[in-house]
């Protein structure tokens, strides 16, 4: 004997709509509804099947599920599930998550702003801490440094403004070469620009792994874009030379009027003497002028505070390999969560560092051979991408966009699974979206991000998909694989909070007078301070 479980997808009155039918007359007063049914729970066990195997007969009685029904229905937080939360209609009821599926069959989280999307995320990742998963590999992408604070004691949080220990480095030499300049100069410059660069920058990275002894690459093979390290700032003096210098004889290199060399280490430029007025000499060089404003742009670039989180590590010709350190700094060594903060750095430079973060992290993974310790297949790594409609979205950055898009793709099959976490849902790619196996879909106020779920939620939940926009804070309908059915919870609330929580107006009430703004300016002055050290 079986009871069979339903969800109720239409009510109506016969006065106002007549019920879906077969009927001829409309009883007035009669009540009807529609249902879909959705599964069965046997008697004698009581485990809960998907599917129907037989139809209920005429007169059946129906009935509102009990809570012990739905006990037998939503799996318990166990080893294999995490607590997300509790049913909305029956608030003893626990929804807890399948970690499998949720992890390496990629999730989205998505919400209106304030809807309790970070919220989620920390509590989720608290229960991975705290629960059955306490050697978890999860990399958290965090554009405004909330989670440091909801996970400190589980998690290395590493921040571009930190100092020592807690500084997160993503070295700008494994970016390729018109990568860089877009980071530190904001843009890649002119056609001419472009193809000085990318050649001066093949010929600095060929020069170094024609020296290091840890590299065994063959110079010939390097080019511009080969992730090894070089010294930018010998680069930026070559650039910056080639746009201003003067000669006595303008296609004569050797007759340089140079009257003070500069110093790349310092960002000195060289000091030329000024070109003769009417074409006299000194001449302009034949490239004079060319490189416009980008190598000043480059050098302030380097020089900005918000920038130096990409100028380490820096690599040496003696070894060890910079990228060991800087990927295990990534992973959070041995803590279960590593959170990443990119807060305050300019959103250009977040986008391509993040992208380099990904991608060398999903090729790492692609390259892990199983039975061997490192990430991927053998130990499966989940990396929450906050803001994720930034960096996968069309306007991405094509470092940023091809890496994340690649590992929803592709990420299943090498361990490598994707939470996307985003407050504009429409911005997602659709085939991002379709690789989610699991939605977690916080209230929902724009139509476009609305229609854009709906889609990505099965039939069956239409009815339940309407209810998107009035959902309350810390409410959400959880769809998919790790989930036996479409549900509607209340999500716990992460303890601690992350630092996401909205700010309390009481000082309009009881008024602290003056509103001390010295701190902050000395603080912001100081990451100046701090870098020119
Ligand atoms: N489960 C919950 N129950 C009750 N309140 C909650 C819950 N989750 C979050 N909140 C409250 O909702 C507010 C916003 O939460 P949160 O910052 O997580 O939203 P968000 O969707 O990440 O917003 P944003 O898009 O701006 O980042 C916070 O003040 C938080 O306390
Ligand atoms: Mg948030």
């Amino acid at each position: 004997m079986v009871d069979l479980i339903a969800t109720v997808t239409l009510v109506g009155i016969s006065e106002l709509t007549p019920g879906p039918g077969p009927h001829e007359v409309s009883r007035v007063g009669e009540r009807w509804l529609q249902i879909q049914l959705l599964g069965e729970v046997d008697r004698g066990t009581r485990q809960f099947r998907r599917g129907v195997g037989s139809y209920p007969g005429l007169d059946d009685p129906v009935h509102f599920a009990r809570t012990e029904e739905l006990e037998a229905v939503y799996p318990h937080p166990s080893t294999t599930h995490i607590r997300v939360g509790r049913l909305s209609s029956s608030q003893a009821v626990p929804v807890a998550l399948d970690v499998n599926k949720l992890v390496v069959r990629h999730s989205a989280v998505v919400g209106s702003t304030g809807s309790g999307k970070t919220s989620v995320v920390a509590s989720l990742l608290q229960s991975f801490a705290r629960g059955h998963w306490p050697a978890a590999n999860i990399v958290v992408i965090d554009s405004h440094g909330e989670y440091g604070h909801a996970l400190s004691d589980y998690a290395s949080v590493r921040s571009v403004l930190g100092t020592g220990a807690t500084r997160l480095h993503v070295p700008y030499w494994a970016l390729p070469a018109a990568d860089i300049l877009r980071a530190f100069a904001g843009s890649a410059g002119g056609p001419t620009t472009q193809k000085s660069w990318v050649s001066y920058v093949a010929d600095a990275r060929r020069t170094f792994v024609s020296t290091a002894s840890w590299l065994k690459l063959d110079p010939s093979a390097v080019t511009a874009d080969t992730p090894v390290p070089f010294d930018i700032r010998e680069v930026w003096l070559r650039l910056d030379s080639e746009n201003r210098e003067t000669r006595q004889d303008k296609p004569n290199p050797s007759s340089v009027c140079l009257e003070k060399e500069g110093n790349a280490q310092t960002l000195t430029p060289n000091v030329y003497t000024p070109h003769g007025p009417g074409g006299r000499p000194p001449m302009q060089n034949p490239q004079f002028g060319v490189h416009g404003s980008t190598p000043e742009l480059l050098r302030l670039g380097l020089l900005d505070p918000r920038l130096a989180f990409l100028l380490e590590p820096a690599g040496t010709a003696e070894g060890p390999d910079p990228l060991v350190g800087a990927v295990d700094s990534w992973l959070g060594g041995t803590k279960p969560v590593s959170v990443l903060d990119f807060n305050g750095v300019p959103d250009d430079a977040a986008e391509l560092a993040i992208g380099v973060i990904l991608k060398l992290i999903f090729d790492i993974a692609i390259r892990t051979p199983s039975g061997t310790e490192g990430i991927g297949r053998p130990c499966p790594v989940l990396i929450v991408l906050e803001e994720a409609h930034r960096y996968i979205g069309e306007d991405a950055a094509p470092i940023a966009r091809e890496a994340a898009n690649k590992i929803a793709r592709e990420g299943r099959k090498y361990g490598v699974g994707l939470m996307l976490v985003t407050q504009r849902p429409s911005d997602l790619p659709d085939t991002a979206l379709a690789q989610c196996g699991t939605i977690i879909a916080l209230r929902l106020t724009n139509s476009s991000d609305q229609s854009k779920i709906r889609t990505a939620l099965p039939d069956s939940v239409t009815g339940l998909a309407e209810t998107l926009p009035s959902l309350r804070t810390g409410e959400a309908l959880i769809s998919g694989e790790a989930l036996v059915l479409p549900t509607r919870a209340l999500l716990d609330r992460p303890d601690p909070l992350p630092m996401a929580e909205d700010p309390s107006l009481d000082s309009w009430q009881t008024g602290i007078g003056t509103r001390d703004v010295q701190t902050s300016l000395a603080r912001w002055r100081g990451i100046y301070a701090q870098e020119r050290e």
